[in-house]
């Protein structure tokens, strides 16, 4: 049996890590060997990566080397050894986010993003990614709701995260067949029943 890659797109607060949890014990209920992984991070390297660039100001490129360097230790040592394994693999983010934020967020080029996905991937990318989408001004009140501290991209401008909404949805647009979107601001259980119907054609 095929292991397949399942990442979990979004801006902060669209309900990523809450979906996440549940599709995880989901996949494995139906007796599914399912790792669960996240992005920037995934290994001891990455995850020290992850750190640095949640909180450390850095150039617009640095941030865009580091999230890909991160990325190509998290492909190395954990993605794709678990999907040679026949494993299944739910990443929160992966590549579609730095179109997203370093795109459309912060402005970087999309060639120079292209140039690093290829590079970072090849022709690699994820078997069904799954686009939480809702208004911006929603998901600033999810994350208020949230008790934790801010990391640099969670504290950015509206603007800003109104952007990235917007690189999402171009990307969406761009990859029909893989990315699919899902209406964010439903309830939790709605949002349970889109899933279980998507899952069940990957
Ligand atoms: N469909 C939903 N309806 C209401 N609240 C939600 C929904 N999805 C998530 N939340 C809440 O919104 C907040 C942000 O969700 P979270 O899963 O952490 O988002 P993300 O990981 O995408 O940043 C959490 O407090 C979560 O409980
Ligand atoms: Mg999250």
């Amino acid at each position: 049996m095929a292991g397949r890659f399942i990442t979990l797109e979004g801006i902060d607060g669209a309900g990523k890590s809450t979906h996440l949890a549940w599709l995880v014990e989901y996949l494995r209920a139906q007796g599914k060997t399912v790792i669960q992984t996240r992005e920037p991070g995934g290994t001891p390297l990455s995850e020290r990566l992850r750190e640095l660039l949640l909180s450390e100001p850095m150039h617009l490129e640095t941030e865009a080397l580091l999230m890909f360097a991160a990325r190509r230790e998290h492909l190395e040592r954990v993605i794709w050894p678990a999907l040679e394994r026949g494993e299944w693999v739910v990443c929160d983010r992966f590549t579609d986010a730095s179109f997203a934020y370093q795109g459309g967020g912060r402005g970087l080029a999309d060639e120079k993003l292209a140039l690093l996905e290829r590079w970072v991937q090849g022709d690699f990318a994820p078997d069904l990614t799954l686009l939480f989408d809702l208004p911006i001004e929603l998901a600033a009140q999810r994350m208020q709701g949230a008790a934790r501290a801010l990391d640099r991209f969670e504290r950015e401008t509206l603007d800003f995260h109104a952007r990235v909404r917007a690189a999402y949805l171009a990307r969406a647009a761009a990859h029909p067949a893989r990315i699919r979107i899902i209406d964010a601001s439903c309830s939790i259980e709605e949002i349970q029943k889109q899933l279980e119907e998507i899952i069940s054609s990957v």
